[in-house]
């Protein structure tokens, strides 16, 4: 396989490309791509050094795929484009996810939608990708109605601007600003922009990309994201309503049966999953598995993953393989 990353140079670019060699994924050459500032610039992967190239020069190279992480404007600009010449994209900004002529995938939740006629596939946004792993199996056996989730999430979400503004800070340096409030010592409850609901970006990606990944508009769901001062993942609470009710060890065994879910819930020996633990796995981690005691047929959960990881990296490879496996690509 001809590999094309385009934001290589990235956060995300460069865990895809970490994530591509330590799962194997059969690249033959690689194509990382960046901006016109990075050309030439050398790439390192498995031992070889590759020359970064513009997305222009990538598609004139023909890759088999390309995985985009170059932003929202590079992907509405140079996706269709590499689609055009027949190059399938898995793209992880959000400019292609709800638009209903693309499919927006999680392998172990709906990687059954893909077919041959998509050339444009759509990453979701990481909060969302963590919460559907675990909600799908919940959703199979219990149907839910309403979920609650309040996120906690990392820096490194943002890019490298915010892991620069949050080191500069705790350094007690001047530097360059990725928030409009200082982030270490503090929390940020606004992630993406505002828009007229009151609701921010971020959080109406969770309740619109849940609904089309789960195939289920009956879905209710509400949302409050949040920055936290924390680089190696995103932690949620969330809080799911049901249509029938569930048994507590029933619950457990369905999320320690999930593919790509690890429970680590032994509240006795004070085992619960935190950002430092999840960083550089590609699983998602739940635990506080428990009943709402105000409410019937209710549970509350807290989900953290690496955010660069399954949340955008691991994802995009993991569509990857299974384009490769069913041979479309
Ligand atoms: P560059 O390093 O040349 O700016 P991050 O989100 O971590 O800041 O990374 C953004 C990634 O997107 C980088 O690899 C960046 O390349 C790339 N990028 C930004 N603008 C473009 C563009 N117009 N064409 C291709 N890649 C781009």
């Amino acid at each position: 396989m001809k590999v094309a990353v385009v934001g290589a140079t990235g956060l995300v670019g460069s865990e895809i490309l970490t994530v591509l060699a330590e799962r194997n994924f059969p690249v033959t050459e690689l194509i990382p791509v960046a901006s016109e500032r990075s050309k030439g610039k050398e790439i390192e992967f498995k031992g070889k050094k590759y020359k970064v190239v513009t997305p222009a020069e990538a598609i004139a190279l023909q890759p088999d795929v390309a995985l985009f992480s170059a932003g929202g404007g590079t992907s509405t600009e140079y996706a269709p484009q590499f689609a055009e010449a027949g190059i399938t994209v898995v793209d992880n900004s959000s400019a292609w996810r709800m638009d209903p002529t693309k499919k927006l995938v999680v392998p172990e939740v709906n990687g059954e939608v893909l077919s041959k006629e998509d050339k444009i596939i759509a990453n979701p946004n990481c909060s969302t990708i963590q919460m559907v792993v675990v909600l799908q199996p919940l959703h199979a056996k219990y149907k839910i109605k309403r979920v609650v989730v309040s996120t906690y999430q990392s820096v490194t979400g943002t890019g490298v601007k915010a892991v620069n503004q949050l080191m500069d800070e705790r350094a007690g340096k001047d530097g360059e600003k990725a928030y409009p409030y200082q982030i270490d010592l503090n929390v940020i409850p606004h992630i993406d922009v505002f828009q007229d609901n009151g609701y921010t970006k971020e959080e109406m990606k969770m309740i619109q990309e849940t609904n089309k990944i789960m195939g289920d508009d009956s879905i209710r769901v509400t949302a409050t994201t949040v920055r936290i001062p924390v680089m190696g993942g995103h932690s949620e609470a969330v809080n799911i309503e049901f249509e029938n009710d569930f048994d507590l060890a029933q619950v457990r065994q369905l999320l320690a049966e999930q593919e790509g879910v690890i429970v680590v819930d032994d509240p006795a020996n004070l085992q619960y999953p935190m950002p430092k633990d999840a960083h550089g796995k590609d699983e998602v981690l739940v635990g506080r598995i428990r009943r709402d005691e105000s409410q019937d047929k209710t549970l509350n959960l807290w989900v953290v993953a690496d955010n660069l990881r399954k949340g955008a990296a691991t994802n995009a490879v993991q569509i990857a393989e299974l384009l490769l496996k069913k041979r479309l690509i």
